[in-house]
């Protein structure tokens, strides 16, 4: 009897192990949060023990608002010799980073600081490839290589958004043939992140609220899989969203308000640097790529474009996971439950489109300000695949056939 029980505990144990996902958790930045923290940036550089930095930047804002001055005055303070490469613009391009690599390497600089957002990061990790290692670096973002290196990256935060300030993710857009394409690898981490949410209030309220749908839709991707999913990271990333939520409202209405830019600015890098991703093996990420074909393409800003997708996704692909749409609906989006899971994720969809329009975002591409002809949404739905060679999502595997679907039901 008693050799029974032990055996059957044994099976459980066994089952419980099988159910649950293992995971990494790799978080390595440092994170320098609030007011004034951006005069530390010269210290913290020295703290890596550069030699010499590459100051990048973006096309303007920073040298508008003063905060690049800051930041030379910072570095000298701290006996830090630079140079400083600005002009990335949004969806930031291939041709600027090979121009970074050049001047990096004639220079011998060996640590890249970024003062800006998730496409000046993007692009100071892309340089930091492209010296660290020899080849054309975009062959990493192709999959044809694996980056040995990176070049260390420090970051000065300007927007609440993509989250690179703490991802292993770099995004770039390959002027030949407008292929926007992402590399992730543990070795471009930002060694540390300043954030000073006080920075954020010169965004045009059309950045912000692009800004807080990417930081909702970096939890969401996450939170739809088809895991047994842990209810702590469940309840986290519910929080996080609604948190989110509620700030973005805020913010349409007092842009200066410093706690509701200090709550998203946090959640943006928590939401992305993988905590709300343990237990979920991933996640689904299929509107995150469907929306790159569109930045690609049509050059949009990139919460917008997922804004303008999402919806037709969730609807698409509800029937691979209804009671994880209904759970969403609930808990997220504080619906009623219909009368069956599908009918209560359903309303949850409605009531997050509600919500973009509350913050001015689109929820189709014509609201975008994008009209595709029928060839570029062939095109699209082509690049999107790979041109037929890869699936993506894990509530509904899509083919280019299904991503053509989706671009349609979006116009
Ligand atoms: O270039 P400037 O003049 O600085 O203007 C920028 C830009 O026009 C402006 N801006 C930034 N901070 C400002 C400001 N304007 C006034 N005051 C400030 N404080 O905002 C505009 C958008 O900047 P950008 O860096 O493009 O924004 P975001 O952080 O949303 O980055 C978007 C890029 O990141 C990629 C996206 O695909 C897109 O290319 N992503 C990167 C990820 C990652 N590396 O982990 C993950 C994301 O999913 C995303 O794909
Ligand atoms: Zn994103």
């Amino acid at each position: 009897m008693r050799r029974k029980i032990q055996n059957k505990k044994k099976t459980n144990i066994r089952k419980a192990e099988i159910e649950m996902t293992n995971f990494d958790y790799y978080a390595p930045t440092k994170v320098v949060f609030g007011k004034g923290t951006e005069d530390q940036a010269g210290d913290l550089v020295r703290e890596q023990g550069a030699t010499k930095v590459l100051v990048h930047y973006g096309s303007g804002s920073v040298k508008r608002s003063g905060l690049l001055e800051r930041i030379y005055q910072s570095l000298e303070q701290a006996g830090i010799p630079f140079v400083s490469l600005g002009g990335v613009v949004p969806n930031p391009r291939l041709s600027l980073v090979y121009q970074g690599i050049e001047l990096c390497k004639k220079e011998h600089v060996d640590f890249i600081l970024a003062v800006g957002g998730g496409s000046v990061i993007d692009s100071g990790k892309a340089i930091g490839y492209g010296v660290a290692n020899e080849g054309d670096v975009w062959d990493f973002y192709e999959r044809k290589r694996v980056a040995a290196g990176c070049l260390p990256i420090g970051v000065v935060l300007t927007i609440a958004a993509a989250g690179s300030e703490m991802s292993n993710s770099s995004v770039i857009t390959n002027e030949d043939g407008w292929l926007k394409r992402g590399y992730g690898n543990d070795c471009c981490r930002a060694r540390f992140a300043v954030m000073d949410p006080e920075l954020t209030m010169t965004l045009p309220k059309y950045q912000t609220a692009s800004g807080c749908v990417d930081i909702m839709m970096h939890t969401m991707e996450r939170y739809f899989n088809q895991e047994e999913n842990l209810d702590l990271t469940d309840g986290f990333s519910e929080h996080l969203i609604r948190t989110v939520m509620e700030n973005a409202r805020i913010l349409m209405k007092e842009p200066d308000n410093y706690k509701a830019r200090a709550e998203v600015m946090w959640a943006g890098s928590l939401s992305h640097n993988g905590l709300t991703g343990c237990g979920t093996a991933g996640g689904d990420w299929a509107s995150h790529q469907l929306e790159h074909e569109l930045g690609g393409m049509f050059d949009v800003a990139h919460g917008a474009g997922l804004a303008a997708v999402w919806g037709s996704w969730a609807r698409y692909v509800l029937e691979g996971n209804p009671g994880r749409f209904a759970q969403f609906a609930v808990r997220v989006m504080g619906q009623e439950k219909g009368k069956d899971d599908t009918e209560t994720a359903l309303r949850g969809i409605c009531a997050m489109e509600e919500f973009y329009h509350q913050v001015e975002m689109p929820t189709s591409l014509s609201e975008l300000g994008i009209n595709p002809t029928e060839e570029q949404i062939h095109s699209l739905a082509e690049k999107c695949s790979h041109f037929g060679k890869r699936t993506v999502g894990c509530i509904k595997k899509l083919d280019q056939e299904d991503m053509y679907q989706i671009y349609k039901m979006a116009m």
